[in-house]
């Protein structure tokens, strides 16, 4: 029997080898055709990837988009979507241009098309990746049917520092769990067939380090040991193309001193030699342009400079359609670089079925395959998982609703803020406010508003915010609104103060230097406190903030990030107990600026930071500690972890060894934990960070239930690169924490032998 099913698993395996390179033949056949009738220009204009002139970010936009396209200078667009557009656009290239080479259509589909679902950070809190993998099917199948064929995600940069307002559109400081996030949501948009016209095709961003930018200060320059890049920051990036994801894009910044866009050891020896990565590269907006800013010589150096490097599309620059054609003349580029870059898109356009059918997701019936219904299900899943219960001293949460509960602050009848910075073709009008779902969900309750104070500071609200997208201004002074807040709280029992940030103060562009809540608010959530009521924090926010104050005065605190489309509803159900909360932070909260970069998997250094000493590492005017360590949350119900038990203390090569530990329930509620495993390697060739997530596991449990989580640890897991950048594990001795946040200190220890 067992020989029956090898054979016939040898035989489908032959068989579909078959399949996939007759596929290729015939793919390179084509190609070949095609590529032989293009002249050197109509080569370059498939490089050529412009903007339809909306959201833009950067410098310039593309002008006379429609008239390039017809001349063969173009070879995709992105800012456009809808079928109407897509349409209208690729007939033009089929009837107007000599080739007949359908364009791809690319734009930034974050965390949703439509249907927008909660920021990628709240995503990775919910450390479900069978759901981020879902949501990037969906997300998939409602911009596929929207004619885009691309979308510039998923944005895998690993983050410590939360000043980056980009924080928001990644999935935190861990290279492990976001190395998990980036495979999922390659596979949930790609599905390994991109000819499946329900998938689009994914762009890793932003290949290299762009997370690091010096001071949170977007744009910045990064330096960056080897070491650092190989341990930490790569892992993501290499997990995310072996995942399958057909293109990459490169990042702003320099990489050991040159920028990225022109970098050839990034771009070719690791990108392709090391990697072996096939799909193509593009450069981020205008990152080709902006090497002459970074001081790399002029329009032709940097261009020469970029596509020798390994880049393979232009974004926005057009340096290459205006001068590759000299610099193929001159010998400085080669013609088979340019028709490599050239063969890479065709492939890509190839792969998505375009040559067959250019107007590919959008033929046939309208709309998507997935029902509305089911959307809803799984976007309110996700912002139910993704809230992190941060603070709940004396069970002030769940809130009772035959209590008199008043609702303070600017965001809990703000839409916009819901969504977050990358909002792509959702309509926020439609999003529905805390407040309308709390009076819809809970309509027997007592309910007070007071809107409290201004969204952002007078200061800044010109500047950051616009009242056409929902950032009403209101003219009332900020006395005045506290005034009436103060006395809308002093006749509740409870208040329910929902602050944080304005949609546009994360994401692109939004470095902050101050991550407090901003002074009005603050002014707000003081003057509350002082009335001596219970008070709740609802944070909406797309960052980790310094929390200090409101951690040593407020009774609860809830991070809801930038939910999502379903969060009011989320929000309402977790804040009276309908579901009860489970997200875990995925980036550590620090207690202050100060204390940036701060996160869980430090070196131990020389000097290890000890209360007792002075001439340790440390800040001496703030305690040590992050005020939230990385994995935590916090639920309605307890739960208790055994001592770790280990199968052996001793692992070989070819034995591993497996932990377990039991986890209880002991409150008086069903709940769901992550169960997360860390392993400190004792001692090394190069130094080790004190933990490193290597695995966790959601589970849920009934009051009184109690259950066995067991993980297995692999030799492999204790793997990390050495000085001489090789892929190693040492034998010693290794730690094994396991718990419900990276603080945890229960631990066991073993041998690998
Ligand atoms: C610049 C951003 O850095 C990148 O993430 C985005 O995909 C492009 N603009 C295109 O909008």
């Amino acid at each position: 029997m067992k020989k029956i099913v090898i054979f016939l698993l040898a035989a489908c395996i032959t068989t579909a080898c078959r399949e996939v390179s007759s596929q290729r033949t015939e793919m390179d056949g084509f190609l070949d055709s095609l590529m032989g009738r293009m002249t050197l220009e109509e080569k370059i204009g498939q490089l050529n990837l412009l903007t339809m002139g909306f959201d833009v970010t950067g410098p310039r936009i593309s002008k006379g988009v429609e008239q390039k396209i017809r001349d063969g200078h173009v070879g995709g667009v992105f800012n456009l979507w809808t079928p109407n557009a897509v349409r209208k656009l690729q007939d033009t290239v089929l009837t107007q241009t000599r080739l007949k080479i359908p364009l791809l259509i690319g734009y930034d589909v974050i965390h949703g098309h439509r249907t927008i679902f909660p920021i990628p950070l709240a995503q990775a809190a919910t450390w479900d990746i069978g759901l981020i993998e879902r949501i990037a099917t969906v997300v998939a199948d409602e911009a596929s049917a929207d004619g885009l064929h691309w979308t510039f995600s998923p944005m895998v940069d690993l983050v410590r520092d939360p000043r980056w307002g980009r924080v928001s559109d990644t999935a935190g400081e861990d290279s492990f769990l976001g190395s998990e996030i980036a495979k999922a949501m390659v596979r949930g948009y790609e599905q390994g067939d991109l000819s499946n016209e329900s998938t689009i095709m994914s762009c890793v961003k932003h290949f290299a380090l762009y997370g690091a930018a010096e001071g949170g200060r977007d744009y910045n320059t990064v330096d960056m040991s080897r070491l650092r890049m190989y341990n930490d920051y790569l892992p993501p990036y290499k997990a995310a193309i072996e995942a399958g994801a057909s293109s990459i894009m490169t990042s702003f910044n320099e990489v050991d001193g040159i920028p990225a866009t022109g970098n050839r050891w990034l771009l070719t020896d690791l990108l392709r030699e090391q990697w072996k990565f096939e799909g193509f590269v593009v450069a981020d907006y205008t990152s080709v342009s902006e090497m002459e800013n970074h001081g790399m010589g002029d329009k032709a150096a940097v261009t020469e400079r970029a596509i020798n490097a390994g880049l393979d599309m232009d974004m926005v620059s057009e340096y290459f359609t205006d001068e590759l054609p000299a610099l193929v003349k001159s010998g400085k580029v080669k013609e088979e670089t340019v028709n490599a870059a050239c063969r890479r898109i065709l492939e890509a356009k190839y792969k998505l079925g375009l040559f067959d059918n250019p107007y590919r997701g959008i033929t046939g019936d309208a709309g998507t395959r997935v029902s509305s219904a089911e959307k809803f299900e799984l976007n309110r899943e996700a912002a139910l998982k993704s809230i992190v219960l941060l603070k709940n001293d004396g069970r002030t949460l769940p809130l009772d609703d035959s209590k008199r509960i008043a609702f303070v602050g600017p965001l809990v009848k703000n839409r916009r803020t819901l969504l977050g910075s990358s909002a792509a073709a959702a309509d926020w009008r439609e999003t529905e406010t805390l407040w309308e779902a709390l009076c819809s969900r809970r309509s027997g309750g007592r309910f007070t508003y007071a809107q409290g104070c201004h969204l952002v500071e007078d200061s800044l609200i010109r500047r950051m915010t616009d009242q056409q997208n929902g950032n009403v201004l209101d003219d009332r002074c900020g006395a005045t609104l506290i005034r009436e807040a103060v006395e809308v709280a002093e006749r509740s029992d409870v208040v329910v103060a929902v602050l944080g940030e304005a949609y546009d103060m994360s994401g692109e562009a939004a470095g902050r230097s101050d991550i407090g809540l901003l002074s009005n608010q603050k002014a707000l959530l003081r003057a509350l406190e002082a009335t001596g009521k219970p008070i709740v924090l609802v944070l909406m926010n797309g960052r980790p903030l310094t929390l200090q104050w409101e951690d040593d005065h407020i009774e609860a605190i809830v991070e809801t990030w930038l939910p999502g489309a379903c969060g009011g509803s989320a929000i309402v159900d977790i804040l009276f107990g309908e579901v009860n909360p489970s997200g875990k932070i995925t980036m550590t909260f620090p207690r202050n600026v100060g204390q940036i970069p701060i996160y869980y998997n430090y070196k131990n250094t020389g000097r290890p930071y000890s209360d007792n000493s002075k001439f340790t590492v440390k800040h001496i005017d703030v305690e040590n500690s992050p005020l939230y360590p990385f994995g935590h949350g916090l639920s309605y119900t307890q739960f208790a972890y055994s001592p770790v038990r280990l199968s052996d203390t001793v692992m070989t090569v070819d034995r591993p060894v497996e932990a377990t530990v039991t986890v209880s329930n002991v409150g008086l509620r069903s709940g769901e934990e992550t169960v997360q495993f860390y392993i400190r390697d004792l001692v090394g060739s190069v130094t080790r960070p004190v933990k490193e997530l290597k695995g966790f596991r959601r589970i849920k449990l009934e009051a009184g239930e109690s259950e066995d989580v067991t993980f297995t640890v692999t030799p492999d897991m204790l793997k990390f690169y050495n000085s001489d950048l090789e892929w190693v594990f040492e034998r010693g001795d290794f730690l094994l924490f396991a718990g419900g946040s990276s603080a945890t200190d229960n631990v066991a220890r073993f041998t690998l032998e």
